[in-house]
């Protein structure tokens, strides 16, 4: 891993004048497949990402919580006895929020005791690229409850870490997200993608191989806005519900192919197009767990690429920049591209053949440039370890 565990543990020892106990990072993630799946109790194939989160925490011998990271210019301190979602902002919600939900009664009784817990020190740094759709807040989230689970001595799982990062974003954050980022930061393997049942949450690595077929999987950030805490998801999280409860399951994972002419029937045009998305979506990840597990990569191009048309046409949370990086990479000769993350901004992913990498940089930067389009951040990225004690 890069210097940033350095970094971290440098700018922690200037700013708060002692060494860190120790350093905790977490990785963001690329989602390979399988998306808007996770809150409708379906199927997701993410992978965590060679870009992780460090945080560096100390002991304290009062009752103070203090966060500060290398993107933020502030120190925020609350004292553990006023922690609470309704006194948290900014960025430091992210963390200061976590922490909260180790003591949340939703994570049960292995819960924190946040009355008797000391305080801590928290520096973050990260080198997971913010706002591109690759869960740089899963990161900070996953990075800090490992942390704070072991200098607390909770004594929590990796599936109670994650939904207690999920309850953060919920709560403290105000994001109605579903568990997919979390776990993938915490169960992410190298060379592996997490396939994860969202109902049940069993999950196991799906080897992906790309590197033995000669493939490069790449990222193209196209930079530009993407909030998940604003309407859009919220509202297509919504239209599930309602689909759901309007056709008389429990989610939509209870639909499948059989059931979509009765929902044409029972559903208003647009609930019924969010639906369908859902229903193939989760057969698509299905279908690519399969390929990966019998031929390798070679053959889930075309997946990928259904599954950007149905986000694109179906559930309607691509863009402009996000269809033109696809197009481009698929043009070039791209196995098969698709948005990735939650959409509405953010980035895509292709997966191509690793000799056409450079080309593919040519490629995009020219067609953005020609629908001015500001400039696209283009890197390959590797399926890499979880969140882990670093030192
Ligand atoms: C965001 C959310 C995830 C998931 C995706 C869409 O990344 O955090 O829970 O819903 O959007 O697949």
């Amino acid at each position: 891993m890069t210097d940033i565990r350095d970094d971290a543990f440098a700018a922690f020892r200037e700013l708060f004048g002692h060494e860190p106990d120790g350093l905790w990072s977490a990785p963001g993630r690329v989602n390979l497949i399988g998306e808007h799946t996770d809150y409708n109790g379906g199927f997701v194939l993410p992978f965590a990402i060679d870009r992780r989160t460090v945080a560096a925490v100390a002991v304290r011998d009062d009752r103070m919580l203090r966060v500060a990271s290398a993107f933020a210019d502030e120190l925020v301190e609350l004292d553990l006895a006023a922690l609470s979602p309704g006194a948290l902002r900014g960025w430091s919600a992210y963390p200061m929020g976590v922490a909260w939900a180790l003591g949340a009664t939703e994570l049960g009784e292995l819960r924190a005791d946040l009355g008797a817990v000391p305080g801590v020190d928290i520096f973050i740094d990260s080198d997971v690229p913010v706002g591109a759709g690759l869960s740089s807040s899963a990161a900070i989230e996953c990075a800090v409850a490992l942390a704070l689970n072991d200098i607390w001595r909770i004594g929590l799982d990796r599936a109670a870490l994650a939904r207690a990062g999920q309850l953060a974003e919920h709560t403290a954050v105000g994001a109605p997200t579903g568990i997919m980022d979390q776990t993938t930061s915490l169960f992410g393997e190298d060379g592996a993608a997490v396939f994860l049942d969202c109902r049940s949450m069993e999950s196991h690595p799906v080897r992906l191989g790309f590197a033995e077929a000669e493939l490069s999987l790449v990222v193209i950030d196209t930079a530009t806005a993407h909030d998940l805490a604003d309407g859009g998801y919220r509202e297509r999280r919504a239209s599930c519900e309602l689909a759901a409860e309007t056709l008389g399951i429990a989610s939509l994972r209870d639909l499948d192919a059989d059931g979509l002419p009765r929902a044409r029937e029972v559903l208003d045009e647009v609930t019924f197009r969010r639906a369908r998305h859902v229903v193939t979506e989760n057969q698509r990840v299905l279908d690519t767990v399969r390929l990966l597990t019998e031929d390798g990569p070679g053959g889930i191009g075309e997946l990928l690429t259904a599954s950007h048309r149905s986000l694109r046409d179906d559930f309607e949370v691509s863009t402009p920049e996000l269809d033109l990086a696809v197009e481009t990479a698929l043009n070039l000769g791209a196995l098969g591209a698709r948005m990735t993350g939650g959409g509405f901004g953010g980035a895509a992913i292709a997966l191509i053949p690793e000799t056409e990498e450079s080309l593919l940089r040519v490629a995009i930067d020219g067609a953005f440039a020609e629908h001015g389009y500001s400039q696209p951040d283009i890197f390959r990225v590797n399926a890499s370890v979880g969140a882990r004690r670093d030192m």
